[in-house]
């Protein structure tokens, strides 16, 4: 008896406290979507925005480039972005860009003399993968924010993007593919290494299939010109990364196989983090295959089989591929568009840490 009064109050305890807690859930979410899609009312949009100035301190590998106008509102609609190379506006530049290649090599040293302004933010940004960005260890402590391909940089800048698109009525896959194809695969490689884990798999490719390789280290350059239609002529591109780190997926996916409309086959980082960035189905992947013989004998397949080459395009008719029209303007403007995003404040203590992790 007393028993079983018991255990019908702790039913009624728990009934009244799952009330409670569904009540607080339904207003937690309502309170959480109002926080998550600030909306601005047109009399809330201030009045008085001052510009955000950003000043690269030296080019990436000395190339200049020209930033005569307004640059970032004139060339990407960015209004209010000051994006300047000269140095004499170092006490009022709200960020300063740093391109790592200069500091490695010692052409260019930061700024360490010069009285920092409080509010000033040090940008970090380099394109290349750990393995080509020597020791980072002198820069602890230097800078607030990283510009990389990496998606958990503070500022992401991608070699490529995927944006969705309408293509017109009566537009099939077949429009995507190139008509001529010739070769079965082709591969530009500039820095040719025999301990490159793509050199390996290369040497035991080729015994299986033929593989037209361009390039300085063959003694076959392609002009820039004839790159791309060059590359339309093969069935497949091969898309090796120099070294295999998360997110380094570089312009031999996005400008070479994607940007010549042959299908990526990808030595990389694991599949799982491409799909991140690209459709499952836009690449073949090399660890998809138990040995690269299976590979080569899937590629002359796949090649023969035109209906089943063709889904390797089928993504082409949701997504069109972006790249920047310049990585060294583009991304830099783009800091004012993250103003409201960034984390402050903030400080890489340990730059090389974070570069390996
Ligand atoms: C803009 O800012 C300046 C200086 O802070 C101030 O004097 C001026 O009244 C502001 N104008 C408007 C329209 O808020
Ligand atoms: C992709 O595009 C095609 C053709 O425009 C359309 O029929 C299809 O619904 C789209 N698929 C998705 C997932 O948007
Ligand atoms: C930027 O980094 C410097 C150097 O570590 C630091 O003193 C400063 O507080 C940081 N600024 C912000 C806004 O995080």
């Amino acid at each position: 008896m007393a028993l079983c009064c018991y255990s019908r109050t702790i039913l009624a305890v728990l009934l009244v406290c799952l009330i409670i807690f569904g009540s607080l859930l339904v207003q937690w979410s309502s309170i959480m979507n109002t926080f998550q899609r600030p909306k601005l009312a047109k009399s809330d949009v201030p009045v008085n925005i001052t510009s955000t100035t950003i000043l690269v301190w030296y080019w990436a590998f000395g190339f200049l480039q020209s930033l005569h106008g307004n640059v970032c509102k004139d060339r990407y609609g960015i209004p209010n972005c000051i994006l300047s190379d000269d140095r004499s506006l170092f006490p009022q530049a709200d960020f300063v860009i740093f391109h790592n290649r200069g500091l490695i090599n010692g052409q260019q040293s930061l700024p360490l003399h010069l009285p920092r302004p409080h509010k000033q933010r040090w940008v970090w940004f380099s394109m290349e993968s750990p393995a080509h960005n020597g020791n980072l260890k002198p820069f602890a402590g230097q800078f607030n924010y990283t510009m990389s391909y990496r998606r958990d940089a503070d500022f992401f800048a991608p070699y490529g993007w995927l944006e969705p698109h309408n293509v017109g009525t009566g537009t099939t896959v077949d429009d995507f593919i190139p008509t001529e194809k010739s070769s079965l695969a082709c591969w530009v490689v500039s820095n040719f290494q025999s301990n490159h884990r793509r050199t390996l798999i290369y040497n035991k490719l080729k015994k299986v299939i033929p593989v037209d390789v361009y390039g300085g280290a063959v003694h076959r350059r392609l002009p820039k010109k004839d790159l791309l239609s060059t590359i339309s002529h093969c069935y497949f591109y091969l898309a090796f990364e120099n070294s295999i780190f998360k997110d380094y997926i570089s312009e031999k996916l996005w400008n070479n196989a994607f940007g010549g409309a042959a299908v990526p086959v990808v030595v990389g980082p694991p599949r799982k983090n491409y799909e991140a960035m690209i459709p499952k189905d836009s690449f073949i992947h090399v660890d998809d295959f138990s040995s690269i013989e299976e590979l080569g004998e899937f590629l002359k397949k796949l090649a023969g089989d035109r209906e089943r080459y063709a889904t390797y395009f089928t993504w082409r008719l949701n997504y069109t591929v972006v790249t920047y029209s310049n990585w060294m303007v583009e991304p830099y403007c783009q800091i004012c568009t993250k103003l409201t995003t960034l984390q402050t404040p903030k400080v890489y203590w340990d730059l090389q840490a974070w570069e390996w992790k």
